[in-house]
């Protein structure tokens, strides 16, 4: 039994693999979590009362409380997916990208190195920090063309050069330092408990409430989708059996446009909810974002055929699932809508202190 400390497991891809572990494994999790707008501890209430799960709320970039997380909990890994994650916030506001994502990944990694250089050597062997990133790295692609490993960084945005900056400073700690480290770049993760300031799940949301569906530009920008679930699958293989040093894509060689996205996903509530079909009448086009990267697609050939993993889920599947989840899993929705989950967070967390 290993005991697993993710960051971030408050979010939408930390969730869901904080979820797999306690559900798939013998593993314990500790979620070292700020609890920033983006997460929510409703998104782990299967799972909080497993006694092989923790919570620790606690920031990245608080160097003692982070010391302090490793030195109580002594984690076998470390899988690093705290994060800023919302291009257009970073657009507006890139101030707590450069904090979280590159100061936070800096005094995490500080952390892991002084806990790992204390291990006896057996467990110095087995210790892996496992940095989880973004295809976003690479910037934008033409028409043709695939994301590899060896593709050379060329972020366009102040989210993407925050997590190119972390990406490399796990490179860096590798090399000079010696420390134990996997990274994977994925491409876009779409499922349940996802924020709904993201594209599927507000077009979801926005459908089911009538509201407009802003599709910006043409809606001709092309993104690779990738189902949660599968993705989690993924990031535990990796840190299981990826090789030190090495970089995964991980992507759901799933290509669409946005436009696609938008009106698959109106097709699908119009078959669930027949009264209010046509929902594509909603669709609205707005203003571009600046910058916006034009296509993004992922070639997983090597987690294929290195580790043997490939997505479950087709984009068809995925979607359906997704917006059958949006629409049973209302004390969620409801709570991530009002903004009542905050609220929810302080008074459950006020009784029980951190768990
Ligand atoms: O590629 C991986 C990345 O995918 C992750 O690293 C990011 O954290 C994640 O947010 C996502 O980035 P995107 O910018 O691609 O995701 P977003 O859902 O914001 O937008 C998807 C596409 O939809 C993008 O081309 C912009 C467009 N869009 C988005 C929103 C929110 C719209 O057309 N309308 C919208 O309202």
């Amino acid at each position: 039994m290993k005991t697993i400390l993710i960051t971030g497991a408050a979010g939408f891809i930390g969730s869901a693999v904080a979820r797999q572990f306690i559900d798939e494994t013998q593993d314990k999790v500790v979620n070292v979590d700020k609890l920033t707008y983006a997460g929510n501890l409703q998104s782990l209430t299967s799972i909080s009362d497993n006694l092989r799960y923790k919570f620790e709320q606690v920031d990245i970039c608080d160097a003692a409380e982070v010391a302090r997380v490793f030195r109580e909990h002594q984690p076998d890994a470390v899988m690093h997916l705290a994060a800023e994650s919302h291009v257009d916030r970073s657009i507006t506001g890139p101030a707590a990208f450069i904090q979280t994502n590159i100061v936070g990944t800096y005094t995490l990694l500080e952390a892991a190195r002084s806990y790992w250089s204390e291990l006896d050597s057996a467990r110095k062997a087995v210790f892996r920090f496992h940095h989880i990133s973004t295809d976003e790295v690479y910037g934008s692609l033409d028409d043709s063309g695939f994301f590899t490993e060896d593709t050379a960084y060329e972020p366009n945005s102040p989210y993407s050069a925050s997590k190119a900056s972390s990406d490399h400073l796990v490179r860096a700690w590798h090399h000079t330092y010696g420390l134990p480290v996997v990274t994977t770049n994925c491409s876009n993760n779409y499922g349940p408990y996802h924020f709904p300031e993201k594209l599927i799940p507000l077009v979801i949301l926005n459908a089911v409430n009538g509201k407009p569906l802003p599709i910006y530009g043409k809606g001709d920008n092309i993104r690779d989708w990738l189902y949660v679930d599968d993705h989690a699958r993924a990031l535990r293989l990796v840190l299981e059996k990826g090789k030190l040093g090495e970089t995964y894509n991980i992507g759901g060689w799933n290509e669409k446009t946005n436009l696609e996205v938008v009106q698959s996903i109106c097709a699908i509530l119009d078959e669930m909810l027949p009264h209010n079909a046509p929902h594509a009448k909603l669709i609205t086009y707005v203003q571009d974002r600046p910058g916006h990267d034009r296509r993004y697609a992922i070639d997983a050939t090597k987690i294929a055929n290195d580790l043997g993993w490939k997505p479950q889920e087709t984009f068809e599947t995925g979607l359906r699932k997704t917006v059958e989840w949006y629409l049973t899993n209302s004390d969620w929705v409801r709570g991530v809508t009002s903004g009542d989950y905050q609220k929810w967070v302080s008074q459950n967390y006020a009784k029980r202190g951190t768990a």
